[in-house]
């Protein structure tokens, strides 16, 4: 990647300290569920495509994995607050256990949308999983079960979070310049 280090003023999360804390939730889902529960994750594309490949691999308890698509941001850095489902589930979940694992919950509109849905199609029990959580998400009311690391208020890219589609290849979480985006 060319000169993404001056796109780049801070390194917020560094590789191994979001290692650790994958590793962290892991063990906190791994006590809340059997192989019996056949848990299915829910990852949430794009964003959520890094987070759910380490989160899987870390977790010993059966599960299965699907993927939906939504969209609220487009190419900006503010919420819409429109979702749309561009990708809907392969699975029915009725009756089923479902974690959604997601990367970041920054407005919240995104989960809480979520949540009603996949709430609406009989899942035995519906929680959710988010490495990132920024104070903005405290307006809207969403139970979550799982948080990996408050933030603050900056726009941050790298390991499945984008700007304009950009930088989710980034081992480390960083926040990303203003001139990039002014
Ligand atoms: C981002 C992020 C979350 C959502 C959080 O996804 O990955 O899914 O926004 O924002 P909210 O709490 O304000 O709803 P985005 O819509 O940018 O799609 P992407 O995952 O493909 O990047
Ligand atoms: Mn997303
Ligand atoms: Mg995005």
């Amino acid at each position: 990647i060319s000169d993404v280090q001056s796109d780049i003023t801070e390194v917020l999360l560094t590789e191994e300290q979001i290692a650790e804390k994958i590793g962290d939730l892991a063990r906190r889902i791994e006590a809340d569920y059997t192989d019996d529960d056949n848990l299915l994750l829910v990852g949430v594309l794009r964003g959520a495509v890094m987070v759910m490949a380490d989160l899987a691999r870390e977790l010993r308890v059966q599960l299965n994995m699907d993927w939906m698509a939504v969209s609220s941001y487009g190419s900006g850095t503010q919420s819409s607050g429109v979702v749309r489902i561009l990708k809907d589930l392969d699975t029915d979940i009725s009756g089923r256990k479902v974690l959604i694992v997601e990367d970041i919950i920054d407005s919240g509109l995104t989960l809480s949308w979520l949540l009603a849905n996949l709430r609406s199609r009989g899942a035995a029990s519906v929680e959710i999983c988010a490495l990132l959580r920024k104070p903005e998400a405290v307006k809207v009311e969403i139970d979550v079960r799982y948080i990996g690391f408050d933030i603050p208020n900056a726009f941050v890219v790298g390991y499945g979070l984008d700007y304009a589609e950009r930088y989710r290849n980034l081992k480390s979480i960083g926040v990303l310049a203003p001139h990039v985006y002014s």
